[in-house]
């Protein structure tokens, strides 16, 4: 064969499609967006330091959308503070540029609490939920004057413990309500029901035993929520809840956290309209639940209010760069690419559908394809359906937005997991967690002696 003379490629025939249209114009299915750099750092460059598949983080797009969600609600009321949701994100460098920015942490475990403890932040700038603590990360909690939102009746009787032996009868409280706020499936597993008076029971045993005081109420809706109303919703029914136990018991509630739950600008599966025309903006969450407020709180009162927001401030922060390492035909004739990034990277590609772009211009017909990860397993499916040019070996496809609960719910499964960079404000990529190695998957084994090979 001489050199300029093409290889042979089994023809194949492939259904023209424009693009599925919608009223929007072409669908935004179709891939042929290029990116060649994450905020000045050219794609090349970061793969040629950090290899791929590599997660990246932008520091001004973080620092913008937190700033933006302080000003939007900060605009409105007068006493906020926004808890950063450690489970979104929780890698050291995310968590102190959150931190930096004012706000306290949040946490739903032992581990976490470690973590922002460990970072430097004080229990009393540490909000505690989640279904399960230990007696002693309670106790800690109690001695480090964290807020500490309890799940359920097991955990006042937990707690009274704790105060018996921390010899307390001032340890504060809030309790995590569920209520109907017109979100469903309606999140209910978690706290104490407000229509069914359950929450007011806990109240009570709260305020019978004696040895806890109750200060806050929580709530946290859901996830992706797409409707600005059910905030105002949550706010009046948990002021209105406020007031009731005022009147019952005396007891003032010093403060509302109305959890997280804004979206992000990610593609949902299975919805219609693109991100940008479907998510409502965070100003309109920030409108709903003060108004909420206003309509409930009488003339005066402003109790502290502490928000939750995760996805929201971090989803459009991340890519993730990954490698075209090989094509394929299946035998139903579709065309499969496979990535050294899969689904053990990208726990969050079952809901959504993320943006695709190459790191160079593509000529050729779209074809619907399939991305399939590294893994030896029929699940690891990143996208499917996407028009994609021909993708030669070696392209590299930056997937966004990807910066929340990736970086989390990653799975150590086969493959070491890679490294994370930060490009910095100032435009230099920063490392700020190291790609695996052999190292860290046998840190915590052991072999017994008897199973040594010789
Ligand atoms: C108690 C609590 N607070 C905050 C969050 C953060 O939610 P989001 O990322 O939807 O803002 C969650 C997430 O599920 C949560 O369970």
């Amino acid at each position: 064969m001489t050199e300029d003379k093409k290889p042979y490629v089994k023809p194949t025939i492939i259904k023209l499609q424009s693009g599925l249209m919608n009223k929007f114009g072409a669908s935004p299915y179709y891939a042929r967006k290029v990116r060649t750099d994450i905020d000045g750092i050219s794609i090349d460059k970061l793969v040629e330091q950090f290899g791929s598949p590599l997660f990246v983080f932008s520091e001004r797009q973080i620092r913008n959308t937190v700033r933006e969600a302080k000003e939007a609600f900060t605009s409105r009321y007068p006493n906020v503070t926004f808890g950063w949701s450690y489970k979104t994100n929780y890698l050291d460098a995310i968590n102190a540029i959150f931190h930096q920015e004012g706000s306290i942490a949040e946490v739903v475990s032992e581990m976490e609490y470690d973590k922002a403890r460990r970072l430097g932040i004080q229990g009393k700038d540490i909000i505690f939920n989640g279904p399960h603590k230990s007696l002693q990360a309670l106790k800690k909690a109690a001695e480090e004057g964290a807020k500490i939102h309890i799940d359920h009746f097991d955990e006042i009787d937990d707690l009274e413990k704790v105060a018996d032996e921390l010899g307390r009868d001032d340890i504060q409280v809030a309790i995590r309500l569920n209520l109907d706020a017109g979100i469903y499936p309606l999140w209910s597993r978690f706290g104490f029901n407000l229509e069914s008076g359950q929450a007011m029971d806990a109240v009570r045993r709260i305020h019978m035993g004696g040895k806890l005081k109750l200060i806050g109420l929580h709530c946290h809706i859901g996830t992706f929520i797409l409707e600005p109303d059910a905030y105002k919703t949550e706010t009046e029914k948990l002021v209105g809840f406020a007031y009731q136990i005022e009147e019952a018991l005396g007891i003032i509630i010093e403060y509302l956290d109305i959890g997280g739950g804004f979206p992000s600008k990610n593609k949902l599966k299975g919805t219609y309209l693109p991100p940008d025309v479907g998510v409502p903006p965070l100003d309109t969450y920030a409108e709903k639940a003060t108004e909420g407020l206003y309509n409930a709180l009488k003339p005066g009162d402003f109790p502290q209010l502490y928000l939750e927001t995760g996805r929201a401030l971090i989803e459009e922060a991340g890519y993730l760069i990954t490698t075209v390492v090989a094509s394929k035909r299946l035998p139903d004739g579709r065309k499969s690419y496979v990535l050294d990034a899969g689904v053990n990277l990208l726990f969050t590609a079952t809901w959504y559908k993320y943006t695709i772009e190459t790191d160079r211009e593509v000529q050729g017909i779209g074809e619907p394809a399939l991305l399939n990860g590294p893994l030896c397993m029929n699940i690891d499916v990143v996208d499917e359906g996407t028009l994609l040019p021909p993708l030669k070996r070696g392209t590299r496809l930056i997937l966004s937005p990807v910066g929340a609960y990736n970086v989390t719910q990653w799975m150590q499964f086969i493959e070491y997991r890679p490294a994370v960079v930060l490009v910095a404000e100032t435009g230099e990529a920063e490392l700020i967690r190291e790609q695996e190695d052999l190292s860290d998957i046998l840190r915590r084994e052991r072999l017994p002696e008897r199973l040594r090979l010789a």
